[in-house]
């Protein structure tokens, strides 16, 4: 759901895709971090993405273990990891009450497993699978599991068992290096692959200690001897003993310095696993003597002299191939290394032997120079493998326990891992078929455990869905037909088959399989098998000869000439063995083909660790170059996709993949009932405040139905469809179902659920958006009202304060005037006293001396009693014009209007405001007389006098600025 999620373009949604995404995985891995999680089934939803993710958080800071379900997940740190394997981690675990409680580590699946033994209850036989990719860790992983249960697998009670104990663990322990030199290789992948599949039994005592061990080995890659790919090396103990002999071994077994031998690609390689002292110790400490040691390498020194031997062809065809003269000394070499007479080896490899006829006439035949090659090669494979076995043997001799003195076990199965390389043959498919046999096992085992889960949890749900891979084992092992019942077939009639033949029969006899494909596209014929863990092509060229593994006889024969104290021990001269081996005519009984053994082998594997309770860890390499904090999340899904953990991801979701706690569920989901209005009344949150802690936990667990009910019926409104998921529940689960702690979903229910929420949110968010803009509105409005009384009062203020300049203005010149007036009236009524005196004494002598008429003088009167007023209109701003103020100004001052150069008006500018000034020339004093006298001598100029003040009345008024309000 959560791919579907991300999986649109545009960036914007793509980012709030992201964040939901971000935010439905925070709500589903809780509050703990990826790499704090320990194990990956708590990992929500269960996605190979967030797998990975979690994995890679791990990784990143250094834990390297992780539990999924009953497997554990082991990373390869790629460096030495201080005291992650220590003996003191190993007690650490040994001792804890709960181990499982403690970090995952493959000691707690050690000591899981230990437990199990000592606890007794059925199948007290335990086993781990430990499986994953070559280089991934397999090996050192059960290395380490076995250290851990030398320690702790041991009685400290008596010194002597204490004693005896040691020795058998020491064995059990120093059997890794030997098997290791002599089945492990350097390929590609890794340093030290290991090329076969081993299952080691630890026998464990009645009091739960280690007595023996067995080692069971299966399918070694033999081929490796002879045939190795290009940058890949031969098995490590050719170049132990090539780099690490003594000068005195060197010419015992013919290895001279810097002799060169072509079974030996790449030895300027100087490994770790090369260190030929640590192997010899480990033999010795296994009972294999110096002796029988130097009787092994020199027959390993043998095999690489045969590998020399380079055949030409003969002019002649029915003469044997031609030997150069190198070849021929290497036949030598060979042959007395492996004491073997130098004739009848040359013969044996250029020559065939047939036998025909009723009296089995022997027939003589000069082989081809590739005929040469094969029989070589099959020489060389059949003592290695003979000589591996027999190694397994002596160590499981000497590390096996008396069946009497141990009555349980632990077995350690050391697989190789799915396999598919683009030229796959018989060796992948055989490794394959193992694989897909495991998975089988472990999803059967899987399926048990989830079912296990749900029914604590209370739920009603069985996997009756689910398919596992046996219609893939239908196809490879099945019976009448399958393609190892074909392969099988081919060899049993031992007639001449093409490769093209082969696919043909396969595909048309397995026509109806849905696990084989066919690839169009190569033009080698092949076939295609649809694995658990992906598609494999296989190769059918080689494939029945490869199965047959046909070792001539004449070869065995030779071998069996041998005086090498080893190889007759590896072919002795058993009558039994001799019919067996050799080919008897018409009526010989079929040998058995590589298939059947492996078969066969892997059934009675399966059979023991279907009687053992299984354990799993799972290997994963995170990188191909072993390089440490490097990991690379495609190659580790291929892994995981490979060891079946991407299997086991499907098959989770199968089920429910999603599991919320109940409190969780509520919080987030609680807001759904809005969606249903039917719910709202009837629901109430269990959760939410003082409720919850008196409510008893069954009521808890029915509202929680009651709201799972609820959900249930809004789906439609959800999905907007009208066919409903609790229709379909009738028949098929329901996709939500409440268990005792935890609410269990699909991943289409929680894509639901998560679209409700979104509506919800959204109706909310649109909701808190409209009061929002509403609030805003109303903010707004107030705001501009405000604004607006503060505008007004401002200008109020403004307008007052002006007003108020004004009127001081005005008090100020008034309180000026009326000083001035004050002043002048009383400068006139001096002048005026004065003047009446003498008046007074004419007037009473001439009394029709006034030269104005009555009406006239009370005029005039009236204007000089008016003349402040006349002023102010004359400097108003508006109204009087020019001229009109001029003549306000004359007629206020009595002014005389004839003589214009005794007087003169300067107003302003015509436009603007007012009389800027009045200036008169100096005329001695003006006189007003406003109430004693009519001014009769107002317009006549008075005698100068030496106490009139000249210039007193120049500047009558004057305006500095105009005010403007
Ligand atoms: N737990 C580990 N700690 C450190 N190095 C490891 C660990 N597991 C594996 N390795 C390294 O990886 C290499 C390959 O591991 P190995 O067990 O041989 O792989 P496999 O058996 O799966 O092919 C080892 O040689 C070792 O260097
Ligand atoms: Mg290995």
């Amino acid at each position: 759901m959560l791919q579907q999620l991300n999986g649109h373009s545009s960036s914007s949604p793509d980012q709030s895709r992201v964040s939901l995404r971000e935010d439905i995985q925070e709500f589903l891995s809780g509050e703990a971090p990826l790499h704090q999680l320990d194990d990956l089934t708590k990992v929500n939803p269960v996605t190979l993405e967030t797998v990975l993710r979690c994995l890679q958080a791990r990784y990143m800071v250094d834990t390297f273990y992780t539990n999924a379900g009953c497997t554990l997940v082991a990373l390869n740190p790629f460096k030495p990891v201080p005291g992650l394997y220590s003996p003191e981690m190993m007690r650490e675990y040994h001792a804890a009450s709960q181990p499982q409680k403690l970090k995952p580590h493959i000691f707690t699946v050690g000591e899981q497993t230990y437990r199990n033994v000592k606890s007794l209850i059925e199948p007290v036989n335990q086993s781990i699978v430990v499986s994953g990719e070559s280089g991934a860790g397999k090996t050192w992983t059960s290395r380490c599991l076995m250290k851990f249960y030398a320690v702790v697998a041991t009685s400290p009670t008596s010194w002597e068992n204490h004693k005896i104990a040691e020795r058998i663990e020491q064995r059990i322990l120093n059997s890794n290096p030997v098997m290791e030199a002599f089945g492990n290789a350097c390929t590609l992948r890794n340093d030290n692959s290991s090329r076969f599949g081993k299952f080691i039994q630890l026998q464990l005592n009645r009091a739960q200690q280690m007595t023996g061990a067995a080692v069971q080995t299966y399918l070694l890659e033999k081929t490796r001897v002879a045939c190795q790919a290009s940058s890949e090396r031969n098995f490590h103990i050719f170049y132990q003993i090539c780099k690490g002999a003594s000068e005195e071994e060197r010419v015992q077994w013919h290895l001279p310095k810097g002799s060169t031998f072509s079974w030996l690609p790449n030895p300027e390689r100087t490994l770790e696993e090369d260190c030929f002292e640590v192997t010899r110790e480990a033999m010795l400490h296994l009972g294999i003597d110096t002796r029988t040691q130097n009787n092994i390498f020199k027959v390993l020194a043998g095999l690489l002299h045969l590998g020399n031997v380079q055949f030409a062809d003969s002019e002649d065809e029915a003469q044997p191939c031609q030997l150069t003269e190198e070849a021929k000394c290497s036949v030598r070499t060979s042959a007395s290394l492996l004491q073997l007479p130098e004739d009848m080896l040359l013969e044996t490899l250029r020559i065939r032997t047939i036998r025909a006829g009723r009296q089995q006439q022997v027939f003589r035949k000069a082989c081809s120079r590739a005929e040469c090659d094969t029989r070589r090669d099959c020489l060389a494979k059949l003592v290695y493998a003979r000589l591996f076995d027999w190694m397994v043997l002596v160590i499981n001799s000497s590390i096996y326990a008396d069946p009497d003195s141990w009555t349980t076990f632990i077995g350690l199965l050391d697989v190789y891992g799915f396999e598919s390389f683009p030229d796959n043959s018989l060796e992948q498919l055989c490794i394959n078929y193992a694989n897909e046999k495991l998975q089988q096992h472990f999803v059967a085992h899987y399926l048990r455990a989830q079912q296990e889960e749900y029914a604590v949890e209370g739920l009603e749900w069985s996997f009756v869905n689910y398919q596992d891979n046996q219609t893939c084992l239908d196809l490879i092992e099945g019976s009448p037909i399958s393609i190892c019942s074909l392969i099988n077939e081919e060899c049993r009639l031992n007639r001449p088959s093409s490769a093209a033949q082969l696919q043909t029969r396969i595909e048309s006899a397995l026509a109806g399989s849905p696990c084989l494909g066919h690839n169009k596209l190569s033009r080698e014929p092949s076939f295609v098998v649809v694995h658990f863990a992906g598609p494999v092509r296989y190769h059918t060229a080689g494939l029945v000869e490869k199965n047959k593994d046909p070792v001539p006889p004449e070869l065995t024969g030779l071998l069996q000439q041998s005086q090498h104290s080893l190889l007759t021990v590896l072919f002795p001269t058993d009558p039994k063995e001799k019919t067996q081996e050799k080919p008897s005519g018409q009526n010989r009984t079929p040998a058995l083909t590589v298939v059947s053994k492996f078969k066969a082998s892997l059934e009675q594997l399966l059979r023991i660790l279907q009687n053992t309770t299984p354990h799993y860890i799972r290997c994963i390499k995170p990188n191909s170059q072993g390089q440490p904090q490097s990991f690379l999340q495609e190659e580790v899904l291929s892994q995981l996709e490979a060891c079946g953990l991407v299997e086991t991801i499907h098959i989770s979701a199968a089920g429910f993949p999603i599991r919320v706690s109940h409190q969780n569920f509520m919080e987030r989901y609680e807001l759904l009932r809005r969606l249903c209005p039917r719910a709202s009344s009837s629901f109430h949150n269990p959760y939410s405040a003082k409720e919850h802690s008196e409510q008893p936990p069954q009521g808890e667990a029915a509202t929680l139905q009651t709201l799972l009910q609820d959900l249930l019926h809004i789906l439609p409104a959800l999905t907007g469809t009208a066919a409903t998921p609790v229709d379909s529940a009738e028949c098929t689960p329901a996709p939500l179902q409440c268990g005792r702690t935890k609410v269990f979903m699909t991943d289409f229910m929680l894509e639901l659920l998560e679209n409700g929420r979104t509506q919800v949110l959204e109706q909310c968010a649109r909701c808190i958006q409209c009061g929002w803009r509403q609030h805003q509105h109303r903010k707004q409005k107030r705001q501009r009202r405000a604004a607006t009384l503060i505008q007004a009062a401002v200008r109020s203020w403004l307008t007052r304060k002006h007003i108020q300049r004004l009127h001081t203005a005005a008090t100020v010149i008034k309180h000026a005037w009326q000083k001035w007036r004050i002043r002048m009236a009383f400068l006139a009524s001096k002048e005026l006293d004065g003047l009446e005196e003498k008046h007074f004494s004419q007037a009473h002598g001439s009394p029709n001396s006034s030269p104005l008429p009555p009406m006239q003088t009370r005029l005039l009167g009236a204007i000089i009693r008016l003349w402040p007023l006349g002023l102010v209109l004359a400097n108003a701003a508006v109204g009087i014009h020019s001229f009109q103020r001029k003549l306000v100004v004359h007629a206020c001052l009595q002014l005389p209007s004839g003589s214009s150069s005794s007087s003169s008006v300067q107003t302003a500018q015509q436009d603007q405001a007012g009389v800027r000034s009045i200036r008169a020339l100096p005329q001695g004093s003006i006189r007003f007389h406003c109430r004693k006298s009519p001014l009769r001598y107002a317009d006549t100029c008075p005698e100068p006098s030496p106490f009139s003040v000249t210039g007193f009345n120049q500047i009558l008024l004057e305006k500095h600025r105009p005010i403007h309000v």
